[in-house]
């Protein structure tokens, strides 16, 4: 069975829109877990543009499944999460001039990942690296001694045609990979109601972390229904490929 985490920055980007207290991802994330979300995924990014310390420490005390905590892998970051102890901690790149996660992290390139990955271990938090589907990336997440993967589906979710097969295919083939090298598999970035009929059906993804397009959604259906909704399908279209 698939699991799904529901990323509530957007729901946060909303509220700093005006700087004021509403809509609180707090409370979505009650409403998340109600509808059976499996986890609650938060990027505390380096410029607090959405998700505020107050939200994670809320949470931390409220969330009852799991919460999956994307961060940049600063020391600052390292603290915040020491203390908060998240289930899992997806280290992704941040930029920030971006409007989202653009790519995956080059754990090839990036020096002093392992150690930064043992200091997360001790505090008892599983490690996550969110990388692009390459073989090369999933080896040297495995040789940093990640728990698991998260691989980008963003680019996939934006073709069509001959490119998304092809794009596709990248991502059964580092799913496939990572699942060998014994990698926990979780995917996530652009996934929608649509898209995620195709990925649902890759069998080695354990977990699917999704956002934009349930908070959109619920906007028209209310966030209960739009969680419910994604679930489903999760469901349906789950091991088929
Ligand atoms: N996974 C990662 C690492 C992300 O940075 C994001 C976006 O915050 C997501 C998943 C969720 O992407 P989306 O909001 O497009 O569903």
């Amino acid at each position: 069975m698939g699991r799904l985490s529901v990323n509530v920055d957007h729901v946060a980007t909303m509220r700093e829109a005006r700087k004021g207290r509403e809509p609180d991802p707090v409370t979505a994330v009650q409403i998340v877990e109600l509808a059976g979300a499996d986890g609650i995924t938060v990027h505390l990014r380096e410029d607090r543009r959405h998700i505020q310390d107050r939200d994670l420490f809320l949470m931390k005390d409220i969330v009852k499944t799991r919460i999956n905590m994307e961060m940049a892998a600063t020391q600052e970051m390292l603290e915040i999460a020491l203390n908060v102890k998240p289930a899992m901690s997806t280290l992704v790149p941040e930029k920030r001039k971006e409007l989202t996660t653009e790519g995956g992290l080059d754990v090839k390139s990036k020096s002093g990942l392992k150690e930064y990955i043992a200091m997360l271990h001790q505090g008892g938090i599983r490690v996550s690296l969110f990388i692009d589907p390459e073989p090369a990336q999933v080896r040297a997440a495995r040789k940093a001694g990640a728990d698991m993967v998260e691989i980008h589906t963003g680019i996939f979710s934006e073709s069509s045609g001959e490119k998304e097969k092809v794009e596709f295919r990248k991502i059964y083939d580092a799913v496939r990979l990572a699942s060998k090298l014994h990698l926990g598999v979780n995917a996530g970035h652009g996934l929608n109601y649509s898209n995620i009929k195709r990925i649902a059906q890759i069998e080695e993804i354990e977990e699917f972390s999704i956002g934009h397009s349930i908070v959109s959604r619920s906007i028209y259906v209310g966030l209960e229904r739009a969680v419910k909704e994604m679930i489903e399908l999760i469901r349906v279209y789950r091991g088929r490929y």
